[in-house]
């Protein structure tokens, strides 16, 4: 299977489902109650907050009319699904093809028997985005939401009757590090006749060049097969590292009686990990993983985000918040998703869906379907380095943790698995212990991360994982008082550094990078949980630049203050305390036109690449002139950055930034655009209250509404292309109702990609 057309524009959606629409085909599809829509799409938008968690809950109906041209009579024809929220029952041309329980789990369905070749033939999709107590996450409370509707893209395949349907790139590194490949080839056949084929590899590097071909030979007869090649030894190649994320693709071709019946193309990088009970080895090197768990919705949209949105989360997570680790909490996600992680250097921690919550015999079927379509859909990323195989904090149970664990085993023996735990001394089946640890409450030190041994409840180290810290102990809003926000900052540093100078744990990764919708039973009372390092917008809280402060400063010079430097917002009259997020050596700090002294990265925090900078004390009294204060920050005796802040702050600016100015013009493309309101030394104005207003023109939409308040002195909105085919401009005007700045327009090009 090979080059699928993207089946995602030009959708019908209707938010109920009536029977005789199964069959009414001929109908006027703006007639009835239909909207047309493309995909990724919700089956409702949501307010910011304050709304019901039932809304998107509902059974709805998705139509698509497509023409499969009458050469490929003959021919199978495949669609796949890479998510649908939570339930699907799949209609082709009036009959059922079949259904689909998961809506983190891609799909296939086979539609051949039902189509009509050189005629128009209509899809119809009823969807069930009710919590259904058969399907995981649900069951129980949640701590999110999971919307509903088709919110990930669809695709159509065209092959022969004999086909290739996957290929793992099974491989191992010798200890010289040189590669020996032995790919596993899956095929489908509907062919009665037995053949004896061949499969042609082609290795090829990121600047097309082959490194290497090989070719096998296999027989295929009826139904479902596979062929498992010899090891074959291809040589040096470059490791997939996170430093040098190499990539190379792996092209498959089926040759049956000598000609090329299906291909297969796959991107791979070759790397060895190594989860050890003293931490984890990547190619051989030992790297604290420090990183985040990641919900994939956004504001509005919930989780209908395309291809630009979740690579650029991948980008936040790996450059804005200089993480080496995310974590797909709680469920697997977008392919763009993983394919960026691939790109960038960003290690996977994959699970399947779950919380707390463990059904009966046909929940636990859909749990190892999970375990199965994670393993072999996204098996040849290098960037995942484990697979999660446990639902979410559930209990044990042996019998079918026994099972997922040797599923997962059985289909990747290399990758490590684990499964993640709230308790202690739970059974461990998999190779590492994950635990999440919210023992840190505050500012008692001892209370940071709990003894590994303590957790386990064993008398040996194992491989240890904190795979949750932070969030529901210790929320944050973009608008609390200052002493919330560096509190937060704090909690992760302290967290961050105490695992990374404890031998025994591989890492810790933040609960969590965005904060997220969920439901009345948790987060603030407006349904949401205010939990990220970022806000829902991905606009950084203070914690989110102690994570960015850790990059090497020949990447980038960080230098981020916990506070605007009033006096009147911490109380007492102080500006003090207070922490600088820098990888500067040290800086200069002038307060009321005086220095203040030099202040060096913090002991308390030793285990980070680069410890903020403490400022404990310092008075300042009501009745002095305030100046506002300088800061420098300093490499060797080198100046590299300064950040000032004036005694007379006042609105400036509105800074708008898009994440992307050129857009597809071939398929929903969606963008976000940053919103700041800064003052006149460019420092974030928290408690402006800024009405924004945003006009569309041209080929685009705008996610959500058109008139949102700032958060924090922040904000953000999406828009999206509207696929209409025509290459060309379009732009958005950026109003703020409530103040004088003047009106801001950004350009976008629209292109086609093909
Ligand atoms: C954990 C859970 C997460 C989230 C978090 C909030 O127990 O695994 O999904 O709810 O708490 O801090």
């Amino acid at each position: 299977m090979n080059n699928p057309i993207l089946l995602s524009n030009s959708w019908y959606f209707k938010p109920q489902f009536c029977q005789e629409d199964l069959s009414h085909f001929d109908a006027d599809a703006d007639c009835g109650g239909w909207q047309k829509v493309n995909l990724p799409h919700t089956v409702k938008e949501l307010p910011f907050n304050c709304f019901s968690h039932d809304e998107t809950a509902m059974i709805s109906s998705y139509r698509k009319d497509f023409t499969i041209p009458a050469e490929a009579a003959g021919k199978r024809i495949i669609l796949r699904f890479d998510g649908v929220m939570a339930y699907y029952d799949l209609y082709c041309n009036g009959i059922r093809i079949g259904d689909h329980r998961g809506g983190y789990s891609i799909s296939f369905a086979d539609i051949t028997d039902a189509v009509r070749f050189g005629e128009v033939n209509h899809l119809f999709l009823k969807v069930d985005s009710t919590e259904r107590n058969d399907i995981p996450p649900f069951g129980y409370i949640v701590d999110f939401l999971t919307y509903g509707g088709i919110y990930r893209d669809v695709f159509l395949y065209t092959t022969e009757q004999t086909y290739i349907s996957n290929v793992l790139v099974r491989y191992r590194l010798e200890e010289d590090w040189s590669l020996t490949i032995y790919p596993e080839v899956f095929f489908h056949s509907y062919e009665a006749v037995h053949h004896e084929a061949a499969v042609r590899f082609r290795l090829i590097r990121q600047d097309g060049t082959t490194v290497f071909t090989h070719t096998a030979s296999c027989s295929i007869s009826e139904g479902e097969s596979s062929l498992q090649t010899s090891p074959v030894s291809v040589g040096a190649v470059e490791l997939w590292d996170i430093d040098s994320p190499v990539l190379y693709t792996l092209e498959t071709e089926l040759l049956i009686d000598g000609h090329a019946a299906d291909s297969h193309s796959t991107k791979t990088g070759f790397r060895k990990t190594e989860c050890t009970s003293h931490g984890f080895y990547l190619n051989g090197r030992k790297i604290k993983l420090r990183g985040a768990n990641r919900h994939q919705c956004y504001p509005y949209v919930g989780y209908a985000m395309g291809r630009g949105v979740q690579r650029k989360d991948a980008e936040i997570i790996r450059y804005e918040m200089a993480c080496n680790t995310v974590r797909t909490s709680h469920y697997m996600q977008s392919q763009y998703f993983l394919d960026r992680c691939d790109e960038i250097g960003l290690l996977v921690f994959e699970e399947i869906p779950g919380w707390h919550y463990i059904g009966g015999e046909v929940y636990q079927n859909v749990v190892m379907n999970d375990v199965k379509m994670m393993i072999t859909m996204d098996y040849n990323h290098p960037s995942i380095f484990i697979w999660g195989v446990r639902l979410n904090e559930s209990n044990d149970c042996p019998e079918l943790y026994t099972r997922t664990n040797e599923l997962a085993k059985r289909l990747d023996p290399d990758r490590a698995t684990t499964g993640v735990r709230y308790f202690k001394g739970s059974e461990l089946k998999e190779d590492v212990y994950a635990i999440n640890d919210f023992c840190h409450k505050g500012p008692k030190r001892e209370d940071v991360l709990q003894s590994q041994r303590q957790v386990t409840g064993l008398d040996h180290d194992v491989p240890y994982l904190v795979s949750e810290f932070c969030g529901h102990v210790y929320p944050c809003k973009p608008w609390d008082n200052e002493n919330v926000r560096e509190e937060h900052a704090r909690m992760h540093a302290r967290v961050q550094s105490r695992a990374a100078c404890t031998d025994n744990i591989m890492g810790a990764l933040a609960w969590c990078a965005f904060d997220y919708q969920t439901h009345g039973d948790y987060g603030s009372g407006d349904k949401i949980c205010y939990h990220g390092v970022m806000d829902m917008f991905r606009m950084p809280k203070f914690a989110s630049y102690l994570y960015r402060s850790q990059k090497d400063p020949d990447e980038e010079i960080v230098l981020e203050t916990t506070s605007v430097f009033s006096r009147g917002e911490k109380g007492d009259n102080k500006v003090a305390p207070v922490i600088i997020m820098t990888n500067c050596d040290f800086i200069e700090v002038e307060l009321y036109g005086n220095s203040i002294g030099r202040f060096y990265p913090s002991n308390n925090y030793v285990g980070l690449p680069h410890p903020p900078i403490e400022i404990s004390t310092h008075d300042s009294f009501w009745i002095e002139v305030w100046q506002g204060a300088v800061i420098t920050g300093f490499i060797g005796a080198r100046k590299v950055a300064e950040r000032r802040f004036v005694r007379d702050a006042k609105l400036t600016t509105l800074e708008a930034m898009a994440d992307q100015t050129e857009l597809s013009s071939e398929y929903a493309d969606d963008t976000r655009v940053t919103l700041r309101f800064l003052d006149q030394e460019g420092n974030l104005l928290p408690y402006y209250p800024g009405i924004i207003q945003v006009a569309c023109h041209g080929d685009i939409e705008l996610r959500g509404p058109e008139i949102f308040p700032s958060m924090g002195g922040m904000s953000a909105f999406w828009i999206r292309t509207t696929a209409a085919g025509r290459p060309g401009t379009a732009s958005v005007t950026i109003r703020t109702l409530n103040s004088d700045l003047p009106d801001q327009t950004i350009e976008f090009r629209i292109v086609s990609w093909e």
